[in-house]
């Protein structure tokens, strides 16, 4: 069976752009290949972080997860698998500095990282994509679902592949391949021009787990013209919430309101209200199974805590064949 593996960071509540760019599509991986998901609590320290939150908000997306339909036996928390970052030093000395610091994300987060309080930008921040390609590559995955806003990443961990694999004379690092969903970005619905994302502040995101009536309130907010001139094409509001209402597998309210788009006469309180029922449909069912399972926590840490142990013998098995062959000494 092929190896299937993705992460996603503990840094706040899961959106909808997480949801149909990746994670919905773990849950479907996991009927054909081995699946392992990470929450990669090391990645999420590289943006300013409180402590307790981190905990917090780990354990909180382990329960979402969960509750969208993630196996528990797949699941493991980053930081009770220490070889990923053993594993991110050797691949440091791998990586491209010039490659590193092209990076979109790196540049993105450094300045939002810069308008803060004391402008502090972390060696960490820079290193994260290094930090990644350990995560593929500790556990030899073959496919990687994740956005299309990872391809850069992606591309970096190929590379340190190839590097290694060239510099040990042994094909061992498995390449890693991305998946990409058919809903590769989903936008801000306050500003169409930006991906929906925890980082950018509150506004800019829908969460799966939001109280029905705040769904609605963020879809009919929605901004769909602003006035400037698409050149006859759609505009980016309204084209994110067609692909939202797509997303949603609602393809018959998506063909009949496409109809009217195109014949010239769509209104948008119709499209905007049906975006937000079916956003709605969806927040509901994983609530209901997100309550459940808020009534059994401390089996379900447990359970997780045993999982994470389970997997971690293959991450320990990987490193002690890349220290091998990079010349290191195993204990
Ligand atoms: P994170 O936590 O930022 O995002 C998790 C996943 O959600 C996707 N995603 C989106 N897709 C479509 N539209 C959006 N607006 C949107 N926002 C987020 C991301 O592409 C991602 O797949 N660097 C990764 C985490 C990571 C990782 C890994 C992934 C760490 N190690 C190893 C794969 C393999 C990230 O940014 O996650």
């Amino acid at each position: 069976k092929k190896r299937v593996l993705s992460c996603i960071q503990p840094t706040g509540d899961m959106h909808f752009g997480n949801y149909f760019g990746a994670v919905k599509n773990w849950v479907e991986l996991q009927a054909t290949y081995e699946c392992m998901y990470g929450v990669v609590d090391y990645h999420a320290m590289t943006m300013p972080f409180n402590p307790i939150k981190l905990r917090e908000n780990t354990w909180e997306l382990i329960f979402n997860l969960m509750a969208v339909g993630i196996e528990p036996q797949n699941l493991f928390i980053q930081s009770l698998v220490p070889e990923h970052t053993e594993l991110c030093w050797i691949f440091n000395c791998f990586a491209s500095y010039g490659q590193l610091s092209r990076m979109t994300q790196f540049k993105d987060k450094s300045a939002t990282a810069s308008e803060g309080e004391d402008g502090f930008i972390s060696a960490g921040l820079f290193d994260y994509p290094v930090l990644q390609a350990a995560d593929i590559c500790v556990y030899r995955a073959d496919y990687v679902p994740v956005g299309k806003d990872q391809e850069q990443h992606l591309e970096l961990a190929r590379n340190i592949v190839q590097r290694f694999n060239n510099q040990v004379g042994k094909e061992y690092l498995i390449m890693p391949e991305p998946l990409y969903t058919e809903f590769t970005k989903i936008t801000s619905t306050a500003d169409p021009s930006r991906k929906m994302s925890k980082s950018a502040g509150e506004k800019h995101y829908i969460s799966l787990f939001s109280d029905s009536d705040k769904i609605r309130k963020q879809v009919r907010s929605a901004v769909t013209d602003t006035g400037e001139n698409t050149g006859g094409e759609m505009s980016p509001g309204v084209k994110n919430l067609f692909e939202l209402l797509k997303a949603c597998e609602k393809i018959e309210t998506y063909t009949a309101l496409k109809a009217d788009y195109d014949a010239g006469n769509l209104k948008y309180a119709p499209l905007k209200e049906a975006v937000a029922e079916a956003l709605v449909e969806i927040s509901e069912a994983v609530r209901s199974k997100r309550a459940e399972l808020n009534t059994r926590k401390k089996e379900v840490k447990e359970e997780i805590k045993a999982s994470s142990a389970q997997i971690r013998e293959r991450a320990q098995q990987t490193l002690r064949n890349v220290k091998e062959l990079a010349g290191l000494l195993n204990v």
